[in-house]
C-alpha cells in the first residue's frame, strides 16, 4: 500500500495571508499523524511565500513521521536541507512567478545542476526524489545519476488535469494514467523508488495508488481544503458560543 505524505504547505499559505501564528503548520502537521499520515511533506520555497524556517525546525523537532523537504536545486536551499537532515528531499524546479511547481523537474537538460545538489543530499545521508514528468526520457536521466537518486515523485498534474477536463476517468485521463503506469514501470526496473503527487484529490486518486509499486503519494491541497470544509461548521459553533457566553446577564 502506498504511504500518504499529507503536504501542509496551503496551512501556511493562509497563516502568511495575515502575516500572524495562526494557523500553525506545525500543529496541522500533528494533527495529521493522529488522522494517520504516514509522512509530512512542506515546500521550502526560495521566496518564503508559505513555509518559513522555523517550521522546518520545529517539524524537524516535533514530527512523528519522516518528513519530506521540497527543494528547489539552489545551493541556499541544498545548504538547509543538510543542515536540518529530513529523511527525504524531493528536488522540483522552481520559479518564482508560479502559482504552484508546474512540470517536473528537467533531469536531462539540467544533469549537472541536478546531480550536484543530489550529491551533496545523498553525502548528508538524506534520500533523494525528483519530481519529474512522466517521460521515459528523464526516468532515464534520474536513473543514470546512481545510487545518490533514491526515487522519483511521477508529476500527476497533466492527469488531474485530464480528469477535470475529460469529466472522470474518461479517455484523456485514462492515456495519462497510462503514461503514469509506463513511466513507473521503467521506474521500478531501473532500481528507483516510485512516488508520485500533484493535483490528487478524492476522485482520482484510487486509480495512481493502485498503480503496481506505487509507494508514495504526496498530497496537499485537495485535504487543506477539505479540511476547510469540514471544520467551518465547528469553528462557527465555537464563535457562536463564546459570543452568546460574553452576552448573558450578570457577567
Ligand atoms: N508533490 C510535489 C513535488 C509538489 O510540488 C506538490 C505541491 O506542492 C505536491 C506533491 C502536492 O500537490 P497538491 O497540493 O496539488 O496535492
Amino acid at each position: 500500500m502506498a504511504s500518504l505524505g499529507v503536504n501542509i504547505d496551503h496551512v501556511a499559505t493562509v497563516r502568511q495571508a495575515r502575516r500572524t501564528t495562526e494557523p500553525d503548520p506545525v500543529a496541522a502537521a500533528a494533527l495529521a499523524v493522529l488522522a494517520g499520515a504516514d509522512g509530512i511533506t512542506v515546500h521550502l520555497r526560495e521566496d518564503r511565500r508559505h513555509v518559513q524556517d522555523r517550521d522546518v525546525e520545529l517539524l524537524m523537532q516535533t514530527a512523528a513521521v519522516p518528513v519530506n523537504l521540497e527543494s528547489s536545486c539552489a545551493d541556499e536551499m541544498v545548504d538547509i536541507a543538510c543542515r536540518v537532515r529530513p529523511h527525504q528531499v524531493t528536488l522540483v524546479p522552481e520559479r518564482r512567478e508560479e502559482v504552484t511547481t508546474e512540470g517536473g523537474l528537467d533531469v536531462v537538460g539540467g544533469r549537472d545542476r541536478v546531480a550536484s545538489a543530489t550529491q551533496r543530499l545523498a553525502d548528508a545521508g538524506v534520500l533523494v526524489s525528483l519530481f519529474i514528468d512522466a517521460d521515459p526520457a528523464q526516468i532515464e536521466a534520474a536513473a543514470a545519476l546512481g545510487k545518490a537518486v533514491d526515487g522519483v515523485e511521477l508529476h500527476t498534474g497533466p492527469y488531474a488535469h485530464a480528469w477535470v477536463d475529460s469529466g472522470g476517468l474518461r479517455a484523456s485521463a485514462e492515456a495519462e494514467l497510462c503514461r503514469l503506469a509506463d513511466a513507473g514501470a521503467k521506474a521500478r526496473a531501473a532500481g528507483l523508488r516510485l512516488h508520485a503527487g500533484h493535483g490528487l484529490n478524492y476522485q482520482n486518486v484510487g486509480p495512481v495508488a493502485a498503480l503496481p509499486g506505487m509507494e508514495e503519494l504526496n498530497i496537499g491541497h485537495s485535504i487543506v481544503s477539505r479540511a476547510v470544509l469540514v471544520g467551518f461548521e465547528a469553528a462557527v459553533r465555537e464563535m457562536k458560543r463564546l459570543i452568546e457566553l460574553a452576552s448573558r446577564p450578570g457577567r
